[in-house]
């Protein structure tokens, strides 16, 4: 008999109790991030700004972020409830950099005139200033300052903080996460300058993270399941041994691993912008409403679900989704005027969940994890469907012995093939046999939501797993190409960089016919 089959027979009552504490476990146990959103208006078609404050509101969302100081905005904002973070446009940089006073003039006419009936929480000082084309980086420290100061002399500097969204460019290395570091030019002049800022005023450092371009430019290396928060394997750092499960949080850690090496581990990390295309042009892969609605639904249980990445467990999440509206007056590319959940006409362009109560109602939710796909995504399924769940091998042993014994135990799962004599008994490694295990009992649970987890312990793969229990002589061709820890063949890559680790060509057959070697 194969030793993982797809279709075992099903019941088994008692099992359902102990997912239901797992689930509570990574639900309640740490607090959850929040989920704000951007409001673009480069459009000519958009509704009133006081129709936006409805909007909002009628989706629970209470943070948002501007990309100006707009007076009709910030006056329909005024006593909504909802949070609001500003911006100091680019090109204001040098005069804000130049001189306080107009500084001064500008915090007096942009935030105090508003404050605190609008709640202005926070200022973003310029927008992605590296990459300007105007070469603005040289203002922005001394502009941040400038802007700090006005906001003290007018006793604001102790409920709105500044900072400044940075574009992941500004990393020279992200893969693996744990080596992140910013590109050397800007450390001296910029970076280091900036988060003692930010760590003087308490504040924060914004980063626009898009796993889309990281997706959409190596489409071919890069799951789409890892970069849309799917179930998939992981990738698991070779610097400090973590497992990332999605591509946002190996972002993220891959800055806060960059802020680390310069010793600004303190300062913390907010997600200015992030986001996935409902169109694009051909040559953009991945752009559809059914991946962005897979992006941007499973990053809000994501955030609502659980608290930190990685690196920073203890430290909740906060994220602005990109955008409010498509805006149809913006340059670029096809998938630039289509980020939007909503139309202009108010109207959605995908359906998601956009608050914790959202996301206990919606079908696939309270999935631990939140590695569920939106419910009614079809577009990246296995072929024909099929999945198994086997064991990380990197889990602790203990952890998997608690997986195994509950599986076998309560879990009703078939275990008699895995004892000894038996036709599954090889290879005898706590991992095999716990891979045999979970595999029985998410059969057994027709491969239901959070059937694969066992603490974390267990993923769901869509090949057949015979060929995980040869993780031994699979690390060992990774050792050669000195690229991966990773075990599972699909996502043998690097992941930001778009560096491959390449498995030799003349391997391949050899991996072919592994799993029959291993059938007993
Ligand atoms: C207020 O902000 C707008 C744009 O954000 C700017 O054009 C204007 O000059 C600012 N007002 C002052 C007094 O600086
Ligand atoms: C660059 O600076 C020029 C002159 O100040 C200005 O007209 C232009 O809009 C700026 N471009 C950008 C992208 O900020
Ligand atoms: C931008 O300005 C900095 C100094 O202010 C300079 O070192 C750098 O070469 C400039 N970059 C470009 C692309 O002009
Ligand atoms: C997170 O919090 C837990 C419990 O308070 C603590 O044991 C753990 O060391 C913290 N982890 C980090 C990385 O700070």
């Amino acid at each position: 008999m194969p030793c993982f089959s797809q279709n075992q027979s099903m019941m088994a009552p008692l099992a359902f109790s102990f997912f239901f504490l797992l689930i509570s476990f990574f639900s309640f146990t740490s607090e959850a991030g929040s989920v704000g959103i951007n409001y673009g208006r480069i459009a000519n078609d958009l509704p009133t700004p006081a129709k936006v404050v409805e909007l909002l509101k009628s989706q629970g969302l209470n943070r948002v972020k501007l990309y100006d100081t707009d007076s009709t905005v910030l006056t329909a904002f005024a006593n909504s409830g909802i949070k609001v973070v500003v911006a100091l446009p680019n090109e204001l940089l040098s005069n804000a950099a130049a001189d306080q006073s107009f500084t001064d003039a500008w915090v007096k006419a942009n935030i105090s005139n508003y404050y605190p009936a609008t709640q202005i929480e926070a200022i973003a000082v310029g927008n992605e200033v590296f990459v300007d084309p105007n070469n603005t980086t040289k203002f922005l420290v001394p502009a941040m300052k400038n802007v700090h100061a006005s906001l003290s002399k007018y006793n604001l500097d102790t409920n709105i903080k500044i900072s400044s969204p940075i574009a992941l460019s500004a990393l020279q290395t992200s893969f693996p996460v744990s080596s992140g570091s910013f590109k050397t030019e800007l450390v001296e002049p910029v970076i280091k300058p900036m988060l003692d800022l930010l760590r003087q005023t308490g504040s924060y450092l914004m980063v626009n993270a898009y796993p889309f371009f990281a997706y959409t430019a190596n489409a071919d290396k890069i799951s789409l399941d890892y970069a849309l928060f799917k179930d998939n394997p992981g990738v698991v750092d070779s610097g400090n041994g973590l497992k990332y499960t999605n591509l946002l949080d190996a972002q993220i850690d891959a800055v806060y691993a960059a802020m680390t090496a310069l010793q600004y581990n303190d300062v913390k990390i907010t997600v200015s912008e992030t986001g996935w295309p409902s169109a694009g042009d051909s040559n953009e892969v991945g752009a559809s409403p059914e991946n962005a609605a897979s992006y941007n639904g499973n990053l809000v249980r994501r955030v609502l679900g659980q608290s930190g990445t990685p690196l920073k467990p203890n430290d909740s999440l906060d994220v602005f989704l990109f955008a409010l509206f498509n805006e149809n007056q913006k340059t670029g590319p096809t998938s630039e005027r289509n980020y939007g959940l909503f139309y202009p006409s108010e109207k959605k362009v995908y359906d998601i969940p956009l608050t914790a109560d959202g996301v206990s109602d919606a079908p696939s939710s309270g999935v631990g994890k939140s590695q569920t796909p939106v419910s009614g995504d079809v577009s990246t399924t296995s072929h024909q469907g099929q999945t198994w769940c086997v064991a990380n091998g990197g889990s602790s042993e203990e952890k998997l012995q608690n997986g195994l014994n509950y599986a076998c135990g309560e879990g009703g799962a078939d275990c008699t093939p895995i004892q000894p004599g038996a036709t599954c008994y090889n290879p005898n490694t706590l991992e095999a046999h716990a891979s045999y295990a979970f595999n029985s009992y998410y059969q057994k649970k027709a491969r239901g939501a959070g059937t694969c987890d066992f603490g974390g312990t267990a993923y769901v793969v869509t090949q057949p797993p015979s060929k995980y229990y040869y993780h031994q002589l699979l690390f060992a061709v990774c050792l050669v190409n000195l690229c991966c820890r990773v075990r599972d063949l699909r996502i043998s890559h690097r992941i930001l960089s778009g560096e491959r680790c390449m498995w030799p060509e003349f391997l391949e057959p050899f991996f072919r016919i592994l799993p029959f070697i291993t059938r007993v």
